[in-house]
């Protein structure tokens, strides 16, 4: 498993946060680039040591080597694609071949697809329901029993604001971010006084690529207001509080929890119709 280069003088440890334990190891899924990187920087800021995962081997190098030279960590780098049945499980094998253990699970790697439901592959679809979905599922499926065993454990999902309804156009992406929520709801009461806290991160959009890819496709995406648009380091270093706190759901951004807020008070047939209205305006509606 490659290590990011280190920088030659080492600090002295910084002081634990779990007692004997240092600060948690933290592996985060789609930590390449966007939100995923950021909550690198943000990770490795405070002290902990690291597991990188995404395809871009190149780029999660680069990305240990930047963090092992400007903190005191120790980044790793596992390349996988998450989406395949076997990635996550393969990533796991990795680690308990190096007795490298997982103390904070960072689910983020995560892909969107927007335009019309039926102008869309099945294949893209199985993609999208591989990595947001089953990757996420079973990296905590496999990690959690250990971090019960401890008595310690995080677990950051990275949903969004789409969670909350559904989106005409954005079907299957929503639908998959709706599962993280329920899913990051349920273990949060299920793992109450086991020393294993579970978040649900709910971003609006955020400025990465994700966002910039839908912005050079469509007019209507770029001509979202500059305000709506989260900065993604802003998003993350709320989202370490969040994590280590063990909050349940983070929604960033006070645009975003009135958004939130207004999906959940209102009834499900007013919230679908008001999407539905907004979603069929948008230029991605017209063709792929
Ligand atoms: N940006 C937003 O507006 C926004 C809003 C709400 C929620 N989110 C969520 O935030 C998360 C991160 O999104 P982002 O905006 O940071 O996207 P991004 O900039 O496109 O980054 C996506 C990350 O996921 C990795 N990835 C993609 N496919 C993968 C695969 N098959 N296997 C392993 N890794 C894979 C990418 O790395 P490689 O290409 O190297 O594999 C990259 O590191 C996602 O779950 C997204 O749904 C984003």
């Amino acid at each position: 498993m490659p290590r990011g280069k280190k920088k030659p003088e080492r600090k002295a440890k910084k002081p634990t946060l779990m007692g004997e334990r240092q600060l948690g190891r933290v592996l985060v899924t789609g930590a390449s680039a966007g939100i995923g990187a950021e909550l690198a920087r943000e990770f490795a800021k405070h002290g902990h040591h690291l597991v990188l995962v995404a395809r871009s081997e190149d780029k999660l190098m680069a990305l240990a080597g930047e963090l092992n030279a400007a903190h005191d960590t120790d980044a790793l780098v596992i390349a996988a694609d998450l989406s395949l049945p076997e990635g996550p499980k393969s990533v796991v094998e990795t680690l308990q071949e190096h007795g490298v253990e997982i103390d904070i699970l960072v689910n983020n790697a995560g892909i969107i697809d927007v335009g019309p439901f039926a102008d869309t592959d099945a294949e893209k679809f199985q993609q999208m329901v591989s990595l947001n979905i089953a990757a996420l599922t079973a990296f905590t499926s496999y990690l959690l029993p250990h971090m019960l065993e401890r008595r310690f454990g995080r677990i950051l999902n990275v949903a969004s604001l789409a969670a909350f309804q559904p989106i005409p156009s954005m079907a299957v992406y929503a639908a998959s971010k709706a599962y993280v929520l329920s899913l990051t709801e349920s273990l949060s009461e299920e793992l109450r006084g086991t020393g294993v806290r579970v978040t649900a991160l709910c971003p609006g959009l955020t400025d990465t690529n994700m966002v910039a890819e839908v912005k050079a496709a469509s007019e209507t995406a770029q001509s979202m207001p500059s305000f709506l648009i989260s900065d993604p380091k802003q998003v993350a270093a709320q989202a370490y509080r969040a994590t280590m706190s063990g909050q349940t759901i983070l929604v960033p951004g006070l645009p975003n929890q009135v958004a939130a807020a207004w999906a959940q008070v209102n009834p499900r047939w007013l919230v679908r119709t008001v999407t539905g209205f907004w979603a069929r305006q948008a230029d991605w509606m017209k063709a792929k």
